[in-house]
């Protein structure tokens, strides 16, 4: 990963790659941002209208490069847009936090090959420093440890064939001052942990199997502290697990269920975090059709999310405790798959009417829900890439908020906003309910079409123990990018949640939230 400093020198002075500075949208075209003061003065005063000429706008994801002014060590400006420029008469409103973020995401992106960059970006407070420093942690991201043939040393997955930017340097933000440092460290620390994910998310199905990511969640466990507990078959089986052996039965690599318990002397709150980890959704008995089943991997993105939320709390101390559970399986057709029309019992006790092995998320989730309720946390919320139907609600950058507590909806709205991850919030209307009745069993995993991203709430709903808040967050749509690169989410596994995870644990530890 990107190694990341902050410095107080001067712009000119810096042995650097390229500059990077910060170029908001005005009313009269081109403003250059708060930051790069040094820069634009060393172009005489023509900085603003020599982007203009070179067309820039100061648009969100806007890179425009430039030769630097003479005497600039480095030889590279990158102006970066930052969108609007902020209201002038509020003060010197600071920019909002996900302008940076972004921006320093496509700064980063734009500066592959690169071996060392300066961020001469708007610093106002520590959560600047923050902001920027993720976007850049972020965007800098790329996978290549399956990339053979491109040239040693500059493979990359971002599909240019040159590697990471190496260095940044945050100019403005000053390294002796304890928020600067601690922004820095917490920004490093979630970007880490959240780039691990999305290396799973990424990794090809075959190589990730659920008793491959147990082992990798083992490890960093053990690496932090964490007390882990693996599941495999015969425990699960002895325990009733039946919707996550349901759910694996077709698949020649079985089924974990993964407890990871991180715990604070000075806790005051337990949260429970729950993920959908299918390691690879191919439907199962309900195939699904060829183009729906390419990008398949990532239906374990909210394990992965949940994963990273728990070790990224534990490297920052929170003083909460957090349950991580990791609901693995890949759900596969044959011989021995579970078919439309089975009758699963679940590890709540209920039983389950399997109409179509394609809606298996559900499954894994509500016993790893029951699990989580059995110790009784002071709230739990799920993650999945749970259905299409959200999707086509949301659209692919946007996740659905769904919850058995209006209040508790709404905090989990506002942390994801403070993050900068679009979310909505989703109902989960009772008259949905019905359209789940089973005439063999307690209930059907699958009900009424429309709706259908609801429907799975209402379904999670029934799993979640009696009394105990929660909230289910649907990522179908922003887990995985399909589309290319922009700000600091990359193509492929983006991490989606992982961070208002970390948010919520944060605001629970201070006593700001519940
Ligand atoms: N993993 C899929 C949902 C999904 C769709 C994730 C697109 C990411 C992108 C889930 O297991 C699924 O197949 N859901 C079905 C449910 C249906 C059969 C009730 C769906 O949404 O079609
Ligand atoms: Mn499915
Ligand atoms: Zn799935």
């Amino acid at each position: 990963m990107t190694a990341l400093t902050l410095s107080t020198a001067a712009a000119s002075g810096l042995r650097a790659d390229a500059i990077v500075i910060g170029v908001a949208k005005g009313a009269k075209g081109p403003v250059v941002a708060p930051g790069a003061e040094a820069v634009a003065k060393a172009y005489d005063g023509s900085l603003a209208g020599v982007l203009e000429t070179l067309g820039a706008s100061g648009a969100e994801g806007e890179v425009t490069k430039l030769p630097a002014p003479s005497g600039f060590k480095a030889p590279l400006v990158v102006a970066v847009g930052l969108g609007p420029e902020p209201d002038k008469d509020a003060n010197g409103a600071p920019f909002d936090a996900e302008a940076l973020r972004k921006a320093a995401g496509s700064a980063a992106r734009a500066l592959t090959g690169a071996k060392k960059a300066a961020f001469a970006l708007p610093v106002g407070d520590a959560s600047d420093v923050a902001a920027i420093g993720e976007g850049v942690l972020l965007g800098a991201y790329s996978f290549d440890t399956y990339k053979e043939t491109a040239p040693k040393n500059a493979r990359s997955g971002n599909g240019n064939g040159k590697a990471p930017l190496a260095e940044a340097a945050l100019l403005g933000a000053k390294p002796r001052d304890k928020e600067h440092k601690a922004a820095l460290e917490r920004a490093t620390a979630v970007a880490e942990e959240l780039n691990r994910a999305r290396d799973l998310i990424n990794t090809p199905p075959n190589d990730l199997d659920p008793a491959a990511f147990a082992a990798i969640a083992q490890a960093a466990a053990k690496e932090h502290g964490i007390k882990v507990q693996v599941l495999d078959e015969k425990a699960l089986e002895k325990g009733g697990y039946g919707g996550i052996l349901g759910v694996g039965a077709g698949s020649a690599s079985g089924p974990r269920l993964v407890k990871l318990s991180y715990t604070s002397s000075k806790a005051k709150k337990h949260l429970a975090f729950v993920g959908k980890g299918i390691t690879y959704d191919s439907g199962g008995i309900s195939l699904k059709p060829a183009g729906h089943n390419e990008t398949m991997k990532c239906d374990m993105s909210g394990a992965a999310a949940v994963f990273a939320a728990v070790i990224s709390a534990a490297r920052l101390g929170l003083e909460v405790n957090v349950t991580g559970w990791l609901a693995l399986a890949e759900n596969m057709p044959s011989g021995s798959a579970t078919r439309p029309g089975d009758v699963l019992r679940m590890y709540s006790g209920k039983t389950v009417e399997v109409l179509n092995t394609d809606a298996e998320g559900r499954l894994v989730l509500a016993d790893a829900l029951w699990a989580a309720s059995q110790e009784k946390p002071d709230a739990v919320v799920d993650v999945a890439t749970l259905t299409g139907a959200m999707v086509l609600a949301l659209g692919s950058r946007t996740f659905g908020i769904m919850a058995n507590d209006d209040a508790f909806r709404s905090a989990v709205h506002e942390a994801a906003e403070e993050v900068g991850e679009p979310a909505w919030q989703m109902p989960l209307p009772e008259h949905l309910r019905k359209g789940m009745d089973s005439p063999t069993a307690d209930i059907a995993n699958m009900g009424e079409r429309m709706g259908g991203g609801l429907v799975a709430g209402l379904f999670l709903r029934e799993f979640v123990g009696e009394g105990i808040t929660w909230a289910h967050l649907d990522i179908a749509g922003p887990a995985f990018n399909e589309g290319g690169p922009f700000g600091y989410t990359p193509k492929g596994g983006t991490g989606t949640a992982v961070r208002t995870l970390v948010r919520l644990a944060e605001l629970t530890a201070s006593g700001d939230l519940g």
